[in-house]
């Protein structure tokens, strides 16, 4: 099981310190959350500040892509030394296209799903995927509250991969803390998106230990 803190929700301020911290946590991995004004009705940060977090993170790098035509980053975005890219179901026209690119670029491939998105649409590409991302809210915010039936998708897809003998991983990102997160997991999830209810506690080094601990008890 992994844990993949987002830096969504901290003081960009002092971000520098924030990715110190989580690089000397037990994270496994850093989820970074793109967005561009129009898939999303929000804006984060672009290459110019992810390009400083690549310089100095020593967890593997997993980037959310909330924008339209993501395809178009591919190599920048490889080039910054990403490790999984994961682009939305609901913005690519030519999706196999997509992911066998990223693929070929030497990134692990991911293909995240809206909360209206059924999981059922993944089953003529899951095949190719290293991960699916199931959205627990509806993307573009940190600190939305959960929503429930992002659960039973979990295990839909999971029968899905198992039936197949798949090693797809399921990834699971928006409200989680530790009672959803714990539900999340037993429904068959094996990557953890933690924000707000890491980094809006006084001490979030502690939060992702204790985490990390629901997800080793899973
Ligand atoms: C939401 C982002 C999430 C977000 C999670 O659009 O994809 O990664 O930062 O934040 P929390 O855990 O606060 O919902
Ligand atoms: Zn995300």
């Amino acid at each position: 099981m992994l844990l993949a803190p987002s830096i969504l929700s901290v003081d960009f301020l002092h971000l520098g310190e924030i990715i110190d911290l989580i690089n000397r946590s037990e994270a496994d991995w850093l989820h970074l959350d793109l967005m561009d004004g129009v898939f999303v009705p929000n804006l984060s940060f672009g290459f110019p500040v992810f390009k400083q977090i690549a310089k100095v993170s020593t967890k593997p790098m997993d980037i959310h892509l909330m924008i339209v035509e993501p395809q178009k980053f591919t190599k920048q975005i490889k080039d910054l030394g990403v490790h999984t890219m994961t682009v939305h179901y609901e913005t690519c026209t030519h999706l196999h296209g997509t992911i066998m690119r990223i693929k070929e670029s030497g990134m692990k491939a991911c293909v995240a799903l809206n909360p209206h998105t059924p999981v059922e649409l993944l089953t003529d590409i899951i095949d190719e995927l290293d991960m699916a991302l199931i959205m627990s809210v509806n993307p573009g915010f940190g600190g939305q509250k959960f929503i429930p039936s992002a659960i039973d998708k979990v295990r839909r897809l999971k029968k899905m991969i198992n039936q197949r003998n798949l090693k797809t991983l399921i990834e699971v990102d928006g409200g989680i803390n530790i009672e959803t997160g714990k539900l999340m997991l037993e429904a068959g999830a094996d990557v953890l998106v933690v924000g707000n209810s890491v980094f809006k506690t006084k001490n979030p080094e502690e939060m992702l230990r204790q985490m990390k601990e629901l997800s080793i008890k899973n």
